[in-house]
């Protein structure tokens, strides 16, 4: 039996075992993936290099072809591989490397995706991943032709991307004295340079690099550096515990859009493909509503309520990001096409909610860019007892879309309040990357979990060579009362959020407000 995965279009088998000691590869590949193939013999086969050995021959041929599409041809004593550029020449030494960790009948393999965007979302915010990790996270990704990296590198809870206009925002933002779960300090950020390397290194295995700064909610690390972003100029501390917060950005005061326009500025300074995310979830407008900056800005653009004033703060940034040339992403807050500002039609808009949102169907089909992260089967943040194998095979992009064809990307996102460390990351992302990513590059139509299932024995071989070790299928895919424990223990988490001193400050704000407005009516 011959197992590929991600599942490849077209997979031709033979009777014969080709047998084979040494390699020597070949022909038009650049040095990084010659490299890279030829390591891997080297390290994580039996197999040797030997000029005289079984030639793997590259070619680049001229041809209408998808930029990742790639045919190998297996004979007896050489295998040719085609592909119109390095994208495809890279994607296919993934799947030589998995040919050559088994038995080899193969003979035939002609693949190209289904989905020309298949992205994974690390947030970095809630717990800072070294980069190191980073990159074993990018290996992880590439070995499963994923090829877009979404780095969520803004959050309450941290500020991870080193800014030089705004040096607070690692100085002070990028630290919290102690989290949900312990009294340690977590901090850490990431300077230009290693942020120029991380995208370098994602460029070399053709993986674009979608930064995201999280506004105008989930800011409070940088309000808590610069106060003057808040709407009372509030002082405010790095959120030591997660969950949704009432202190956002303010969208009343200029200073808010020069800081947003001048991080951006940095921001794609850095990060030199297409797309910018700028967040925008999980905004309440508890404090808007309050603010006399933000309902002046509200009156003088004739608003209806502070939601729309939300999307006139997204469409500027948008618009911004527009003139230097990128395109904006943005989580997705339910709007109707009919109200007096809706999302401006280049913003592509990321689905984050769960099967049954029948609106975002409506968005969908109205012919909007969407990218579906739908969080019953890709948010692998959650555990198991949750999102079980079955559900990431499973879930559908967007259910009750008849013609897939509308949506622009896929995301499998992997939040982190509870994965503190790669090696709790590796966890929640095996297998159910290797779910996703089967549903990702082959599509939708494609899917097939009875044979996918029959290859998670010989993936779980495959990936102790990389350092992971999948869990068993009692975990991955739980029975009832496993799944029931493994939610009651994910629950306690209510015991650990600061709702009730949320409540409280925003009671005690709330007053203080109305009490000064008040004797300023009475002056
Ligand atoms: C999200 O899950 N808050 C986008
Ligand atoms: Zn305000």
């Amino acid at each position: 039996m011959v197992s590929l995965l991600p599942k490849v279009k077209k997979l031709q088998t033979t009777q014969n075992k080709i047998s084979i000691s040494c390699i020597c590869v070949q022909g038009e590949i650049s040095d990084f993936a010659k490299c890279e193939l030829e390591n891997f013999i080297k390290e994580k086969t039996n197999l040797s290099l030997d000029n005289a050995g079984y030639k793997i021959e590259f070619l680049v041929v001229d041809e209408k072809r998808n930029n990742e599409w790639y045919y190998i041809d297996v004979k007896n004593d050489n295998m040719t591989v085609k592909a119109v550029c390095e994208e495809g020449v890279y994607r296919a030494i993934q799947t030589i490397k998995q040919i050559l960790s088994q038995d080899m009948y193969v003979s035939v393999v002609e693949d190209e995706p289904g989905n020309a965007f298949r992205s994974f979302m690390l947030d970095v915010g809630r717990y800072f991943y070294p980069v190191e990790h980073i990159k074993k996270i990018i290996d992880y990704i590439s070995l499963f032709k994923f090829n877009y990296f979404h780095f969520h590198l803004t959050e309450d809870q941290g500020w991870r991307f080193e800014s030089k206009k705004y040096p607070k925002l690692t100085e002070i933002g990028s630290k919290r004295s102690h989290t949900n779960f312990g009294i340690k300090k977590e901090e850490g950020f990431y300077t230009q340079s290693e942020l120029r390397d991380i995208v370098d290194y994602c460029h070399k295995r053709f993986i674009k690099v979608i930064p995201e700064i999280d506004i105008p909610g989930h800011t409070m690390s940088a309000l808590a550096c610069y106060p003057e972003l808040s709407c009372f100029d509030r002082k405010l501390k790095v959120s030591t515990h997660w969950g949704v917060k009432f202190d956002i950005m303010c969208a009343g005061k200029d200073f808010t859009y020069t800081f947003c326009k001048d991080i951006l500025d940095e921001l794609c300074e850095i990060f030199t493909d297409e797309y910018i995310h700028i967040g925008g979830d999980e905004a309440p407008k508890k404090r808007w509503e309050l603010c006399d900056n933000c309902n002046a800005k509200l009156n003088e653009l004739g608003l209806d309520n502070m939601e729309q004033l939300q999307l006139y703060f997204a469409n500027y940034m948008a618009e911004y990001l527009k003139s230097k040339g990128k395109q904006t992403i943005m989580w997705y807050n339910k709007f109707d096409e009919n109200d007096k500002i809706v999302p401006d039609k280049d913003i592509i808009l990321q689905f984050w909610g769960t099967k049954k949102d029948t609106e975002f169907c409506d968005v969908v089909n109205s012919g909007r860019r969407v990218i579906t992260s739908n969080s019953s089967g890709y948010y692998i943040d959650l555990p198991y007892g949750y999102i079980t194998l079955d559900d990431s095979y499973n879930t559908q992009g967007v259910t009750g879309i008849e013609n897939t064809k509308s949506l622009f990307g896929y995301e499998t996102c992997l939040w982190t309040e509870y994965v503190k460390d790669i090696k709790k990351a590796k966890f929640n992302m095996f297998p159910r990357v290797l779910a996703i990513s089967e549903v990702f590059w082959a599509g939708e139509k494609a899917k097939d979990y009875d044979g996918f299932k029959t290859k998670l024995p010989l993936f779980n071989e495959y990936l102790k060579k990389f350092d992971v070790k999948m869990p068993r299928r009692g975990i991955y895919n739980p029975n009832p009362i496993r799944k029931f424990f493994s939610k009651l223990w994910f629950e306690k988490r209510q015991l650990v959020w600061q709702g009730l001193y949320l409540t409280i400050d925003n009671f005690m704000l709330k007053r203080k407000i109305e009490n000064q407005k008040y004797k300023r009516r009475e002056k």
